[in-house]
């Protein structure tokens, strides 16, 4: 069903543009934007076409390619966007196959919005950052904001660039640019793609399919991950927060679970006992084995109030439930 398209206007009266809204976060996050401000208000902009009509019909969409920097610059004049959420990026796994188009689509993309933003007059720019900006000299417990960084993947040196980026166009044009490190992102209505937390939300399908599944990490490989909602939740209140507490321009540090495969696994478990895991770890178990086990967020808890609300065990009660609810609709 097609969502109203006259609700309540931004508060500034202007609209929202989210580039990459068919990825796993942007379809996400368009949907709570628009339950927010109206479908109307909030552009979805992506390199491919909706899927399935009903999300085609739900609000305003354009074709865009980021690294089009003119089709960008049209499409930011068309709609006079206050706030623009880049999403579009090539992640860890897919960046190290294709290291000179991740370099570009990551590095370029996030120049042309960002040009666009201080030439078109874009007041707010949110572009997420990743766990991947560390790397394997970095301290792997409880990480901190500021310590050594050295990232080992395309993906990595790609988001420390880009945030070393967004630090300077805030000092150099005053541009409100925000943004968070995420961890591994988990969620019911979208799938991600090419990632190095993926299995985290595979293993949750095969689980509802009654499927074994066979995980690419090693069982006891601990990464930090967020369940989609506390993600959202987050984004929002840091885009919402006044200017004055943003105090980190380059991105913060964000936590809520850090957990294993055998852990997400016995998770699952207490309501499907009989579901089976093998560990078949690939060229993805370097790229983990790089990256933070936890992190230490206290900035952002101390500058604009994070509280993550979701433990692995609860986002596995809420997740197990969609997905079942997904397979007795026929839509899984
Ligand atoms: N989820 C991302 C990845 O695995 C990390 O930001 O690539």
């Amino acid at each position: 069903m097609a969502t109203s398209r006259t609700s309540a206007a931004t508060p500034s009266g202007d609209t929202i543009l989210v580039i990459g809204a068919g990825g796993q976060l942007g379809l996400e996050l368009t949907h709570e934007l628009r339950q927010i401000y109206g479908a109307s208000n909030v552009v979805a902009a992506d390199v491919r076409a909706p899927k399935d009509a009903e999300t085609a019909e739900a609000g305003p969409f354009e074709l865009l390619d980021v690294l089009d920097k003119n089709r960008l610059e049209e499409v930011i004049r068309q709609y006079k966007p206050k706030q623009v959420y880049h999403l579009a990026a090539l992640l860890s796994a897919t960046a190290e196959k294709n290291p000179k188009f991740g370099w570009q689509l990551n590095m370029d993309g996030l120049f042309h919005v960002l040009d666009a933003a201080v030439d078109l007059g874009v007041q707010q720019v949110y572009w997420p950052s990743s766990i991947a900006v560390f790397g394997p000299d970095t301290p792997r417990q409880h990480t901190p904001q500021l310590t050594i960084m050295n990232p080992n993947t395309v993906y990595g040196i790609s988001k420390l660039a880009g945030e070393q980026w967004c630090e300077w166009y805030f000092r150099k044009h005053g541009l409100d640019v925000r943004s968070l490190r995420y961890p591994g992102l988990i969620g019911y209505k979208s799938l991600p793609g090419g990632g190095t937390t993926d299995y985290a939300v595979d293993i949750y399908h095969k689980a509802v399919a009654g499927q074994a599944y066979e995980c690419f990490l090693s069982e006891d490989t601990y990464l930090p991950m967020m369940y989609m909602s506390d993600a959202l939740k987050a984004t929002l209140d840091l885009m919402h927060a006044p200017a004055d507490n943003i105090k980190v321009r380059s991105s913060y540090n964000l936590g809520a679970m850090s957990f294993s495969p055998q852990e997400i696994t016995a998770s699952i478990q207490r309501h499907y006992p009989e579901f089976q895991v093998s560990y078949q770890p690939d060229q993805r178990q370097q790229i983990a084995d790089s990256w933070p086990a936890s992190i230490d967020d206290t900035k952002a808890r101390q500058d604009w109030g994070w509280q993550p609300q979701f433990t692995l065990d609860k986002m596995t009660d809420d997740m197990l439930l969609h997905l079942r609810q997904a397979v007795a609709v026929g839509v899984h």
